[in-house]
């Protein structure tokens, strides 16, 4: 049987970092559900319906559930669908028998793409949303982290949890708005981490010693 539900990876947001096979889901879909932004920006066609994803996401997933009329469901999320993303629940919440999943291009991907470098050895972690961390711990454990950031937990956050970092240890980038207008990627000194504005789409790269 046909999978009626599908999960788009939708990359960190450029329409031309969608895959071939996520634009067709896109196009087929009879009802897609996904953020503001990503409607407006990957799925403007006319005459499908669109769910947007604010708020609390859990009802947006029963007024899916709730839809009868066998149409083809099409969630937009973005990066890769099944990293730090609602894809996990939305395969838990429909079964995975049902659910398609199309991988995209993940945030972090981009940005070592952008950097020409290479991610090996790096652990990649959310932030975004999170309530408990220890980052001190999180930082000891790890040499080379990436981190998801959401407008609280921000560069400035990083800095007030981790009160003071011995001079030049770490290098640290600030990588925002990927593939989107605004977008920015620079290196910064630990003492400037609250200096930055707060973008809320936003990764910090952390690499202990050297450049
Ligand atoms: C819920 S996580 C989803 C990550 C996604 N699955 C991925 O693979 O990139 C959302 C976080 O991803 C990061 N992110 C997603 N798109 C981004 C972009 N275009 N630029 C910078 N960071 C982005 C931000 O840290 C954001 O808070």
């Amino acid at each position: 049987m046909d999978k009626r539900f599908i999960i788009v990876g939708c990359g960190p947001g450029s329409p031309d970092l969608l895959t071939l096979r996520a634009r067709d889901a896109i196009e087929r879909a009879d009802v897609v559900v996904g953020s503001r932004r990503l409607l407006d920006t990957l799925a403007a066609k006319r005459g499908v319906r669109h769910l947007v994803l604010e708020g609390d996401y859990r009802e947006i997933l029963e007024e899916v559930a709730r839809l009868e009329d066998g149409s083809l469901v099409a969630f937009l999320v973005s990066g890769d669908p099944l990293l730090y993303s609602l894809g996990e629940l939305i395969v838990k919440k429909f079964g995975r028998e049902n659910c398609e999943v199309i991988p995209g291009v993940s945030s972090f991907q981009y940005a070592f793409c952008m950097l020409g470098e290479s991610w090996r050895g790096y652990r990649v972690l959310s932030l975004h949303g999170s309530e408990d961390v220890d980052l001190r711990r999180i930082f000891e454990e790890n040499a080379r982290l990436i981190l998801f950031l959401d407008p609280e937990h921000n560069p400035g956050y990083i800095k007030r949890s981790m009160g003071s970092l011995p001079e030049g240890e770490y290098t640290f980038h600030v990588a925002s708005n990927l593939s989107m207008p605004g977008e920015r990627i620079i290196r910064i000194s630990f003492d400037d981490l609250d200096s930055i504005p707060t973008e809320s789409l936003s990764i910090l790269i952390v690499r202990k010693g050297g450049a």
